[in-house]
């Protein structure tokens, strides 16, 4: 695991996934993932404005912006062309995995099964997106699986907030944990200081781990 980002991810252990439908709050998004220490995005392909939010986001410099809900190599090309430096899929998309892997892109494949991690690991992938986590056993899963998988490290997503992150950060084989819980623009809107608070909380808690 050379590359950087995923040296950062195991630093940070936070992924935030994020939905854009408005430009105007990226500055906000920008400040307080910054300020909290926690310099990185997963920008989903969930709206219209994904590929304008990370172009906006990757000119900004200020955070490492990767492209998530990536499921067709032509979502790949228009993400890495506007800046994304990783790719999440929510499945193994391989022509994805293999373009990713030929430019030498982080990709994090969703896996959730024995079969779709060995696939992943066939395909060259070390650290798979583990997803929907909670659905498929969570941390019980994630301690079975790592005694085959003992080579593979896992990104688990789904159903993950502050009451359970911890098990899942305390296993030696978790990079990081994923989700839409650790900011969103909806939470931006509503209310920008208790946020920020709220993600600094988070980060506090996650430091303890
Ligand atoms: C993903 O694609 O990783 C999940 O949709 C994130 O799940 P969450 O919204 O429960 O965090």
């Amino acid at each position: 695991n050379q590359h950087p980002v995923y040296q950062l991810m195991e630093q940070v252990k936070l992924l935030p996934l994020y939905t854009a439908t408005d430009l105007s709050c990226l500055a906000t998004l920008e400040d307080i993932l910054v300020s909290n220490q926690v310099p990185l995005i997963e920008v989903t392909f969930r709206s219209q404005l994904a590929a304008k939010a990370i172009r906006k986001l990757a000119e900004s410099g200020r955070l490492t912006v990767g492209a998530g809900t990536v499921r067709t190599l032509q979502e790949t090309e228009v993400a890495v062309a506007n800046g994304a430096q990783f790719i999440v899929s929510p499945a193994i998309v391989p022509e994805v995995i293999e373009y990713c892997l030929s430019k030498d892109i982080p990709v994090f494949p969703g896996t959730a099964t024995p079969g779709e991690i060995q696939r992943a690991s066939s395909l060259g992938i070390k650290v798979v997106k583990f997803f929907p986590a909670d659905i498929y056993g969570g941390i019980k899963a994630i301690k079975a699986l790592s005694g085959p998988f003992y080579d593979v490290s896992f990104l688990p997503t789904g159903g993950i907030d502050s009451s359970n992150l911890l098990a899942y950060l305390d296993h030696p084989q978790v990079i990081a944990v994923g989700g839409s819980f650790i900011i969103s623009e909806a939470a931006i809107k509503n209310d920008q200081e208790k946020t920020g608070q709220t993600l600094a909380q988070l980060v506090k808690l996650v430091s303890s781990s």
